[in-house]
């Protein structure tokens, strides 16, 4: 049998792997990419999502997870931890199981969508909620990862941003080039500087003709990177993404500055009018926070950013399943119609 093998066995010479390095996979990565037409037309550009809610744990950080889990499982570490919006911790608990190894997570109380906590619960991880936002989350697990034996498995971890980089590496290899714009939401920025990586790396060996401008999006009330400060009390419905202080912060403005990109923000209201675009249009069904790629993607264009006939990939990073309570909020139908087997056919206007 021969299938997709996992982000490491796929593209392992270009990570920092060895023969002895044991590959904790859950088979990640090779996500689809799908052609958006509605965004296409919206933009005249030729425009694509990355569908990063379609890996094992229902978004991109397993591509980060199986590198750090594998390098911590290499280095004999018995127990990893994680501050988290709900995703990290999701795929680090599953992740977890695979090595043998226990997972702790710190979570910000009441921050983070069900279904996240859900996962990361069945999954056996050890979880505190703690009275603070994400920033206080990783401060803590940073100290205790300094004074107790356990691997910090945040993307301040190296390795995570290697694994992460390898969808940048699936685009290339999917269009045959890089495409003229790439866009992501912007959280602890970790992603937005492994994709800034990844393109570098097969732009400076040939495999692609040029790297492309990444274009980032923060939630409005919770865009540092935007204000140039740091803000003590984000917020935004799109929990995933409400970061105060990005640990990764100068990366992302490397990435900005040295690509000619752009970071900027979106409003709630944007974030939830394009998450509803790529469920009723596109038929894409992600989490709020990654909308946020989209929604940026429309503002930019409106405002003139965008040249037309540009070839664009939005990474769509975690699955709508995570957090169906906005879909169901603000859905068409505001709840299921109750009816006799008989009349269905006459509700449904058919008969
Ligand atoms: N989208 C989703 C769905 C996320 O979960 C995150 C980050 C981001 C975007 C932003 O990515 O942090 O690399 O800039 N989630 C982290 C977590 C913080 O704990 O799950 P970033």
């Amino acid at each position: 049998w021969s299938g997709w093998r996992g982000i490491i066995e796929e593209y392992r010479h270009r990570l920092p792997v060895s023969e002895s390095t044991p590959v904790v996979t859950l088979r990640e990565g090779g996500t689809p990419l799908v052609p958006a037409q509605v965004l296409s037309e919206r933009t005249g550009c030729e425009v694509h999502l990355k569908v990063e809610g379609a890996n094992p744990t229902g978004s991109f950080k397993d591509r980060g997870m199986t590198m750090a889990i594998s390098k911590a499982k290499e280095a004999g570490a018995q127990a990893v931890i994680c501050a988290s919006t709900g995703n990290t911790s999701a795929s680090a608990a599953a992740y977890a199981v695979r090595a043998g190894m226990v997972c702790a997570v710190l979570v910000p109380q009441g921050k983070i969508a069900l279904g996240k906590l859900g996962q990361a619960l069945v999954h056996g991880a050890r979880i505190l909620q703690v009275d603070g936002n994400f920033d206080d989350c990783l401060t803590l697990a940073r100290g205790l990862s300094e004074n107790y034996p356990v691997a910090l498995v945040n993307s301040v971890n190296p390795a995570r941003i290697e694994g992460q980089k390898t969808a940048s590496f699936e685009i290339v290899d999917m269009l045959g080039d890089a495409p003229d714009i790439h866009v992501l939401p912007v959280g602890n920025a970790g992603n937005i500087t492994a994709y800034w990586k990844g393109y570098q790396e097969y732009a400076a060996d040939g495999t692609a003709s040029h790297t492309p401008r990444m274009f980032g999006f923060q939630a409005a009330g919770a865009a540092p990177i935007v204000r140039g400060e740091p803000v003590k009390d984000p917020h935004t419905i799109a929990t995933a993404i409400r970061i105060g202080n990005p640990a990764s912060w100068a990366q992302a403005e490397r990435a900005r500055d040295e690509s000619g990109g752009l970071i900027d923000e979106v409003t709630d209201r944007q974030i939830l009018a394009a998450y509803r675009l790529l469920a009723a249009q596109e038929g894409v069904f992600v989490e709020p926070a990654s909308a946020a790629s989209v929604a940026g993607l429309l503002k930019a264009a409106e405002q003139g950013k965008v040249d037309p006939g540009q070839r664009i990939v939005c990474t769509v990073t975690g699955n709508g399943l995570k957090d169906p309570d906005w879909a169901v909020a603000g859905a068409p139908q505001a709840e299921p119609v109750p009816v006799d087997a008989e009349v269905a056919a006459e509700r449904l206007g058919l008969a």
